[in-house]
């Protein structure tokens, strides 16, 4: 190879290395506060945490939403690389200092990136996902 197309190889190289490395680290914002109506803060679960709730609510949230939050609820699923806005990490305070009304509500009703899932679970699921969402607690 000529010294010359040497160099210009290398310089592509280089290049394609960069961009494919800044497509990687895609700048994801942090949510806005999500104010949630009094009545559903104070929503009191109807589903009592059992084994049996916190297994439904695993398969549930396996379907549904780890895509998205992680296996864990990290906010680390395979989809969440491609999301603007960041789904939040549910073993940290900032989630889990939060009401289960509030966890409801915010499921039921979705916002932005955030399907609603009012029309596809029914109230009664959503509760187990809710019981279940809880083990990610550190
Ligand atoms: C397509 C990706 C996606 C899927 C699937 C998804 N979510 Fe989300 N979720 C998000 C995003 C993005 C946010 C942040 C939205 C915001 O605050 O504007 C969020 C936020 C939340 C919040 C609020 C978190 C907080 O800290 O206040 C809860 C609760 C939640 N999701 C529960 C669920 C549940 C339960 C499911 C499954 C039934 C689910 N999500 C499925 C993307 C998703």
């Amino acid at each position: 190879m000529k010294k010359s197309s040497k160099t210009w190889f290398t310089l592509t190289v280089f290049l394609c290395l960069s961009i494919f490395m800044l497509s990687m680290v895609s700048i994801q914002q942090q949510p806005e506060p999500w104010e949630v109506p009094a009545k559903f803060k104070s929503l009191k679960n109807p589903v009592a945490s059992s084994t049996e709730s916190i297994n439904t609510g695993k398969l549930l949230y396996k379907k549904h939403c780890a895509s998205c939050h992680g296996n864990t609820g990290l906010g680390d699923g395979v989809k969440a690389r491609q999301l603007e806005t960041f789904p939040g990490d549910f073993s940290k305070d900032s989630y889990q200092g939060q009401t289960d009304g509030e966890h409801f509500y915010k499921t039921k009703t979705g916002r932005g990136e955030m399907p609603a899932y009012e029309n596809k679970v029914p109230d009664e699921d959503i509760w187990h996902i809710v019981n279940y969402m809880r083990t990610f607690k550190k």
